[in-house]
């Protein structure tokens, strides 16, 4: 048992932080908004005092290119939800959602039914946080459930879930903190939810080299990426939610095929540099790529 001052917490902080950070950016210079992060993060007022650019500084003195690959997924999947929920989905789960937003700061369709999975000392924290004027507030449901203990597909079902209608289910960050039999698991729920519906899925995953040869997650000419790993694993330990499953690419696409889905797109910091990072000015150097993680959209075989 940790003891640490986060209640199961610590790495949605932490990931909702990097958010804050971004939306102090000029508009023309940020490549995501949330402005509701700051109600999540420990010390939000300091970091509103330290601005953005300072705050990026600082932490790509400690592990570089962290912050731009945070709200680079985050980007990445509210343009996925965009452009995707418009056509053809009516039902969105968010899977271990933590602190994000999504379901109130992106131009959502107003018949998509959103459902927030995450534990519940999580989503107590985040409900006493917002408000009921909150936009869209009206469309989401919250379940609860530890991955580990509960069935998703009975907890949905239960929450309201209609199995006939095509969904949307994005985990982002979450797969590297449950094992991988629980992610197994999860996914065969999944198909099971849904078995002839036009479904998609988003899933971040951490390059289980991260162990082996930790100088391939990072670009060329980064700085100590030991020293990086051992940062961010050690940090994520300390606040009681270690990283426990990394993967290759072909583990996740066979486990993705296994259950029903076929990858469309495996994408990392580096892919996406230009196309968001670019325009706006602040491309980031090859030495500062950070890629650890990946970025998977998959689609329903059916
Ligand atoms: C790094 S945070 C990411 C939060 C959010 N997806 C985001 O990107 O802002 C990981 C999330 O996974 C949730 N999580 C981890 N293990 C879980 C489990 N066994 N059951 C349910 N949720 C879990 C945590 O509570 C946390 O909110």
């Amino acid at each position: 048992m940790s003891n640490s001052i986060y209640r199961k917490d610590g790495t949605a902080q932490g990931v909702a932080k990097q958010r804050l950070i971004e939306s102090l950016a000029k508009p023309n210079k940020r490549i995501i908004y949330d402005p509701y992060a700051k109600k999540f993060v420990l010390g939000a007022n300091i970091i509103r005092l330290i601005g953005h650019k300072f705050s990026v500084w600082l932490g790509n003195k400690i592990v570089p290119g962290m912050h731009e690959h945070l709200i680079c997924r985050t980007r990445f999947i509210d343009d996925f939800i965009e452009r995707s929920t418009p056509i053809d989905i009516e039902q969105y789960v968010i899977l271990g959602a933590g602190y994000d937003s999504r379901a109130h700061r992106l131009k959502l369709p107003s018949k998509l039914k959103i459902f927030e999975v995450d534990q519940l000392e999580v989503q107590e924290r985040k409900r006493s946080r917002i408000s009921d004027n909150i936009p869209n507030i009206e469309n989401v449901t919250y379940v609860s459930i530890d991955f580990n203990h509960h069935s998703l597909s009975e907890q949905l079902l239960s929450a309201g879930f209609d199995r006939s209608k095509p969904t949307i289910y994005t985990m982002e960050g979450v797969s590297q903190y449950i094992e991988k039999e629980t992610l197994n698991l999860t996914l065969k729920e999944i198909a099971k939810l849904n078995p002839n519906s036009n479904s998609k899925f988003f899933i971040s995953y951490v390059n289980k080299l991260i162990k082996e040869d930790p100088r391939v997650c990072f670009g060329e000419g980064y700085s100590k990426p030991n020293k990086a790993v051992k940062f961010i694993t050690d940090s994520s330990a300390n606040v009681g939610e270690p990283w426990i499953s990394f993967y290759s690419a072909q583990e996740i696409k066979d486990l993705l095929f296994q259950n029903n889905f076929t990858v469309i797109e495996n994408k990392t910091l580096a892919d996406l540099n230009s196309k968001y990072f670019t325009p706006v000015g602040r491309t980031i150097p090859e030495n500062y790529i950070f890629k650890l993680e990946h970025f998977v959209i998959a689609k329903n075989k059916n």
